[in-house]
């Protein structure tokens, strides 16, 4: 599996899945997930309320993920996750490094080959950003270790830096 990165907007990414830093309610929010409603179209909304309804009554917990149609956008599915808010006194990296590995595990199963992440947690949650780029490069990292269904057919993992300081906590975090 090939880990790269790639910065600009994940909306506009040409790969198999794009992956949203949703919240729980999956009804959409600010940041990456207002971006990819709007710009996916409202099919993208349609489903997420159709899975309220039936599968996620009380919505998607922190570190789990759930496919959807990607509407619009070029890619073929958006993977929603929803991230841990970042707590001084509380760990949450595990559900942090659970966002990664259960979306590459929903990828597997969709069949998707290339999977564009961002940089989950670390806008309105307030992850700080080198951290948050550590713990997605290194669980994503582990990952590939893996053979299998878990790695499936995921041969490209792309890391989406919206700004100049995640892209660079990306590549410290790639490149060390
Ligand atoms: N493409 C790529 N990255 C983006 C884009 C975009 N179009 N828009 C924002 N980002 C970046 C942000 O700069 C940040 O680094 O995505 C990262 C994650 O930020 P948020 O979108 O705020 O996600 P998160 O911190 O996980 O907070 C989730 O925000 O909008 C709500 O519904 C969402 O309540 C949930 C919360």
């Amino acid at each position: 599996m090939e880990l790269r990165i790639e910065p600009g907007d994940i909306t506009e990414q040409s790969v198999d899945a794009i992956v949203n830093a949703a919240n729980s309610t999956l009804l959409g929010g600010g940041g990456v997930d207002g971006a990819i409603h709007r710009r996916g179209g409202p099919e993208i909304l349609a489903e997420c309320r159709r899975l309220r309804e039936t599968e996620l009554p009380d919505g998607l917990p922190a570190g789990q993920a759930i496919a959807t149609t990607a509407g619009r956008l070029s890619a073929r599915w958006v993977i929603h996750t929803v991230g841990p808010v970042y707590a001084k006194t509380i760990d949450h990296s595990e559900t942090l490094a659970s966002c990664y590995r259960e979306s590459l595990r929903v990828a597997a199963r969709l069949g998707a080959r290339s999977v564009a992440f961002p940089a989950i947690s670390a806008g309105v949650y307030g992850w700080p950003m080198d951290d948050a780029a550590r713990i997605a490069v290194q669980t994503c990292r582990e990952m590939t270790a893996k053979v299998g269904p878990d790695a499936g057919p995921v041969t490209s993992v792309v890391f989406i830096p919206f700004s100049d300081t995640a892209a660079r906590a990306f590549h410290k975090a790639l490149e060390g």
